[in-house]
């Protein structure tokens, strides 16, 4: 398994930089892993004019985080056996973060881990998910249950995948650029509030800051011991949502999730943390305005916080939240009281206030 460190990254566009990473390499066989969105929309692009005497032999799985599975994992090494994969093969992932998380794991456990490459194709895996080396499945609807830390080859990005993206798929990945931005500082969060359609987008600079401010985390602590835990905000309740929405099988976004995760976040960053009124308010209007929809009801909040008793960052029972003291500031293990949680989860779902203050 190759360490973080050796990972190479490469923005721009993917079928001349795979070609040339390729032709420097000996590997036995090249696999592609794809899903029925990104085999249709994103495999074409990376074929044309791919030569043929370099064979990528596909290997499709469903689309969805649904899909994020050990029944897929577990497909991927059945086609990987039969289509005669061994230690020195490559596994390429061709699609957003479930399937580099997927592809990942599989690749990492393949015959004890063959090499593996990231081609993100959605903006949430290429300003997040295919950088910092985690790779998981989800297991009784519990996010990224199995795994483990491993790291690709090399990424390549290319936003020229971007183009065939749904806007909800869109809003989803700008969620992570959202977090990335209060981990920055308030001049990142002041230029993200800025933005009103984001449709009309240049994704570059946001992409490449998020990459930038991950791979700083990532590089200093690969293996999440301490600081890197930081990227967790949002993601305690995010995936406590997310769980409860895969177990309904309601098909969530994983973005949409930790929008709402962080909503709640925040809610408890200003209360148990001093987080600052200005930055609360400024955080939860730019989350409000683009991620309006809580995605839960108060009807859910015990199963909510059934899902949180299941963090992986918990230890002892007690459930541990990454919270922000100021943009640009988190504080890691903060544990509050079930009261506390509860309070924030009423704020995620009641109505924004009709007359906000003035944001400045
Ligand atoms: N490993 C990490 O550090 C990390 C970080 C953040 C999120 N994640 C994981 O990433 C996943 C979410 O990532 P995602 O939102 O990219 O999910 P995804 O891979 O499920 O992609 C979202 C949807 O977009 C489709 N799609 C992908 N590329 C497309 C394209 N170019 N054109 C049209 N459709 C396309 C996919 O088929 C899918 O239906 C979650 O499983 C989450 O846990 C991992």
């Amino acid at each position: 398994m190759i360490p973080a460190s050796k990972t190479r990254y490469w923005f721009g566009p993917a079928p001349e930089l795979l070609l040339q990473w390729l032709s420097r390499q000996a590997y036995s066989k090249c696999f592609i892993l794809t899903d029925d969105n990104t085999s249709q929309h994103c495999l074409p692009v990376l074929l044309q004019g791919w030569p043929a005497d370099r064979p990528l032999h596909e290997i499709k799985v469903y689309a969805g985080e649904q899909n994020k599975t050990l029944q897929a994992a577990e497909y991927i090494w059945q086609q990987l056996t039969l289509k005669g994969a061994d230690r020195h093969a490559l596994l390429i992932n061709l699609g957003g973060g479930m399937i580099c998380d997927l592809g990942g794991f599989a690749a990492a456990t393949y015959k004890r881990g063959i090499a593996f490459l990231h081609l993100p194709t959605t903006l949430l895996a290429q300003a997040d998910a295919a950088y910092g080396g985690k790779l998981a499945i989800d297991f009784m609807n519990y996010k990224n249950h199995i795994g483990v830390f491993g790291f690709p080859v090399a990424v390549i990005s290319d936003r020229q995948f971007l183009k065939t993206l749904p806007a909800d798929q869109v809003r989803s990945g700008f969620a992570e650029i959202i977090k990335h931005a209060l981990l920055d500082g308030k001049k990142a969060l002041l230029h993200l509030s800025e933005i009103q359609h984001l449709q009309e987008v240049d994704w570059s600079p946001f992409i490449a800051r998020s990459v930038k401010a991950k791979l700083k985390v990532t590089e200093a602590d690969p293996f999440e011991r301490h600081d890197r835990k930081v990227l967790n905000f949002g993601h305690t309740i995010g995936h406590a949502i997310e769980g409860l929405l895969l177990h309904r099988k309601a098909n969530p976004l994983h973005g949409l999730c930790v929008a709402a995760g962080m909503i709640a976040e925040l809610y408890l960053s200003h209360h148990c943390c001093g987080l600052k009124e200005k930055t609360f308010i400024q955080a939860v209007s730019l989350l409000r305005r683009h991620f309006p929809d809580p995605l839960i009801s108060e009807a859910d909040f015990a199963e909510v916080l059934g899902f949180l008793r299941q963090d992986k960052k918990n230890r002892e029972g007690e459930v541990r939240f990454v919270l922000l003291r100021k943009a640009g500031k988190a504080v890691l293990d903060v544990t509050v009281t079930e009261e506390q949680i509860l309070e924030a989860l009423d704020f995620l779902v009641s109505p924004p206030d009709p007359q906000p203050k003035p944001v400045t």
